[in-house]
């Protein structure tokens, strides 16, 4: 049996982490989740599991020594993955501080507890980093990010990122730790929290309050359906090489504007909604204008492919929120 502690499992993609796995393991496993429940996290998300002897809800932060400490004698751990952060990035422009300490003093917190309790004794044990692509920070008007791209963060939530980033890297290279790394493109899909893009254009929509759109609406961003993260998640834990970064992004990148647009029209022709007019908002400080992504070496390496189109992934996404609108708060 193979024992998780995965972080951060209340949020989004942590939640359908903990999905995936309880629904498509093929080997016996057991979960530990542990989350704070900040404002965005949602224990109710994983509800069907609850009692379940395989799973184990632990709410607790990751700074605290004690408690991660405890977990790892308690529970014969072999795999972390780390999720939790604070992830929002116009939270991170206007409180700086509990970014860098949650996400890169947490992470050292984990780091830490795995080392001393897993000692030299690394077979079977795997540390998974879940980074981010806005590490690299912004692209010209060409080019893509690689794993080689130049670590370049440009705001408070992607500079705590990529220090903890660069700590998981350490731990490989000072103590042959078994950490691996991935960077993700912007993930859409079931329980993202409202306040970010997707949920919120939904959310203005469904309320009929108009569109907030930043600046001229022309950031390019690159969207991957959160399924197609899970599985790549997945790879990269059972079969990525120890201190490796893998890259993991879809074929397509829209404008912020061409997003709108497609769930819009999705809204109209499926769900015959009155859709509110677009209201350019001041931009956000330091926003960075374009992000792509070169996905080449877990393809080449891991077999790993992208499998949702971007406009399948919407239409799923729109449907689960019409059918889950308490999630939304209207
Ligand atoms: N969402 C994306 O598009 C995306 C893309 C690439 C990488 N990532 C990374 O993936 C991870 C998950 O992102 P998400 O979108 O699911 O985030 P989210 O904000 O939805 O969830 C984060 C979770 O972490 C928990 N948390 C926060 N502080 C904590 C603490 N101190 N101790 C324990 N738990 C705490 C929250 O309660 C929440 O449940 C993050 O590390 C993020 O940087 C996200």
């Amino acid at each position: 049996m193979k024992t998780y502690l995965i972080t951060g499992g209340a949020g989004f993609i942590g939640s359908n982490y903990i999905h995936y796995l309880m629904e498509k393991s093929q080997e016996e496993i057991q979960i530990l989740n542990l989350d704070a429940l900040t404002y965005c996290g949602r224990k109710e998300n994983l509800n069907t599991y609850e009692g379940s002897a395989d799973y184990h809800f632990i709410q607790g932060d990751i700074r605290n020594e004690e408690l991660i400490t405890s977990l790892f004698s308690e529970y014969p751990i072999d795999y972390v993955v780390h999720f939790a952060a604070h992830t929002h990035v116009d939270r991170s422009i206007k409180s700086p501080r509990i970014f860098a300490d949650v996400n890169v003093s947490g992470t050292l917190n984990l780091l830490e507890a795995a080392r001393n309790h897993w000692g030299d004794h690394y077979e079977g044990k795997r540390f998974l980093y879940i980074s981010t692509d806005e590490v690299y920070g912004e692209l010209e008007a060409e080019g893509q990010f690689t794993e080689a791209t130049l670590v370049n963060p440009r705001n408070p939530y992607s500079a705590s990122k990529a220090g903890a980033d660069h700590m998981a890297r350490a731990y490989f290279t000072t103590y042959g730790f078994p950490v691996l790394v991935t960077r993700c493109s912007n993930n859409y899909g079931p329980y993202q929290y409202q306040e970010k893009f997707i949920p919120n254009c939904l959310f203005h929509c469904l309320s009929g309050n108009p569109i907030p759109i930043y600046g001229d609406g022309q950031n390019i961003r690159n969207w991957l359906f959160v399924e197609d993260h899970l599985a790549a998640i997945d790879l990269v834990l059972k079969e990525g090489t120890l201190g490796e970064v893998y890259n993991i992004g879809a074929e397509e990148d829209y404008t912020n504007l061409e997003v709108v647009h497609k769930i819009t029209a999705v809204l109209k022709e499926k769900y015959h909604l009155n859709i509110p007019p677009l209201a350019y908002v001041e931009d956000r400080k330091g926003h960075d204008r374009r992000y792509s992504m070169d996905s080449s070496k877990i393809q080449r390496e891991l077999g790993w492919q992208q499998k949702i189109s971007f406009d399948a992934g919407i239409k799923k996404t729109i449907d689960w929120y019409l059918n889950n609108k308490d999630f939304l708060k209207l």
